[in-house]
């Protein structure tokens, strides 16, 4: 059912964010969906978190990979990962597997790794053996070995010479990989599976004063930490993503001493694509004051031309389904979340730096260093979401969610989003 043919039924007239509850026990995809338009058109000081089934429903993960992972601009990598021509980036997103390939013409484009013959995947060898990055002059389909080149034409296919149906079908170009829309934007490489897609770029025209002093397409990928799949829903991954709050609870030991929640600028920016915070650095973690600035540590030196109120701070800045990146001085870090069902995901985190710092005499003990320090957090990040994961299944969880902090507003701008994209309302 396509969005402009849904008719959402509003409200569940019970004014306490806890379901009606069906016959059966269990909330429909349609009670959910109303829940979520009754919470994302409160004010935000009446905003409040969703009840569990919200998370737990699998007939409404259904619905989120039809209408949103199937519709809307999702981030997969940066463009430095695919640099040259050849260059190819694998993923798999709500079950379609993609592969991101720099073509001779250096245009990057996605493309369906499904065999366009009897439906292989062209990159099964590199995937069961754990690889996600390559180089390749052309594809080569390991059972039949039809060949395809970076752009993703067909270029071979042994002993088909019988058949009249393929060469017909090749003539008008039908067995070559099935191409998705790309677009980069400030470095990052995002897909879209609906052909109709609009441009994404115009989404973000708010943000372009925010971003431009960090050049953010000059970064370069240092390191990434690859997690393991986490046994919970994308969407408690992407809540705790989000939100600043947590930083004072989760990570009292880690985060908090550099980036307390009290300190954190909630932008009120009302987007239904993305959200921005300023993480300002505690005046007792500073290294300095300039121009009455407290001065945020860094591993190296910072970016040319930030001025002290940019150097005091790092953005956080989400752009809705499944990723955030973080323009820090010295460092930029780049998260992505996707589902793998409806109760894991995969998390992936970059660490980039600046094309200029990648000649820093101790970039290794750097990376290193901050990558454990990344390790740390994840796994701070990771112990809360499948503490709540766990939680999920009990009756009070089911009943209704508390109210939300002002930290906490993407979770509200979210509900916003989840309105749009499930039930095609703007509230
Ligand atoms: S399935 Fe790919 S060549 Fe046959
Ligand atoms: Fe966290």
């Amino acid at each position: 059912m396509a969005v402009s043919d849904f008719v959402p039924v509003h409200g569940n007239g019970n004014g306490n964010g806890a379901l009606g509850g069906s016959r059966n026990g269990s909330a429909s995809a349609q009670e959910l969906i109303d829940l979520i338009v009754e919470h994302a058109s409160r004010p935000m000081e009446e905003a409040q978190a969703l009840p569990a089934e919200y998370y737990t429903s699998h007939a409404l993960y259904e619905l989120e990979v039809e209408r949103i992972f199937k519709r809307d601009w999702l981030y997969v990598c940066r463009t430095d990962e695919v640099a040259e021509p050849g260059d190819w980036f694998a993923a798999e997103i709500a079950g379609e597997p993609l592969v991101l390939v720099r073509g001779k013409d250096r245009v990057i484009r996605a493309f369906s790794r499904v065999c366009p013959h009897r439906f292989m995947d062209i990159l099964r060898e590199d995937r069961e053996e754990g690889r996600e990055q390559g180089h390749a002059e052309s594809f080569v389909c390991p059972y039949h070995s039809w060949s395809f080149n970076t752009e993703g034409a067909l270029t071979g296919a042994p002993l088909m010479n019988r058949s009249t149906l393929f060469e017909r079908e090749r003539e008008r170009g039908s067995y070559g990989l099935s191409e998705y829309a790309t677009e980069v934007w400030n470095g990052f490489v995002f897909v879209n599976f609906d052909a109709n897609a609009g441009p994404l770029a115009p989404r973000f025209a708010e943000l372009e004063d925010v971003l431009a002093p960090y050049r953010l397409e000059e970064w370069k990928l240092l390191d990434r930490l690859d997690w393991p799949e986490v046994p919970a829903t994308w969407k408690l991954a992407m809540d705790n993503g989000r939100e600043c709050y947590h930083h004072q609870g989760a990570h009292k030991e880690s985060i908090e001493p550099l980036w307390p929640a009290h300190l954190v600028d909630a932008d009120t920016t009302d987007s239904e694509y993305f959200y921005y915070h300023r993480m300002f650095v505690d005046p007792n973690g500073a290294t300095g004051e300039e121009d009455g600035h407290y001065i945020q540590p860094v591993v190296l030196p910072p970016l040319d031309g930030l001025t002290p109120y940019q150097r005091s701070h790092s953005l956080l800045v989400g752009i809705y389904p499944t990723m955030w990146f973080s323009p820090g001085p010295d460092v930029l870090l780049v998260a992505k979340w996707w589902p793998t069902g409806p109760d894991s995901h995969k998390f992936d985190l970059a660490v980039c730096v600046h094309e200029s710092k990648l000649d820093h005499p101790d970039l290794e003990t750097i990376r290193a260093e901050t990558k454990e320090w990344l390790h740390q957090i994840q796994l701070e990040d990771a112990r809360m979401v499948m503490g709540i994961q766990s939680m999920l299944g009990s009756d009070r969880a089911k009943q209704r969610g508390g109210a939300l902090s002002h930290l906490e507003r993407p979770m509200w701008t979210f509900q916003k989003y989840m309105a749009k994209r499930l039930a095609g309302l703007d509230v």
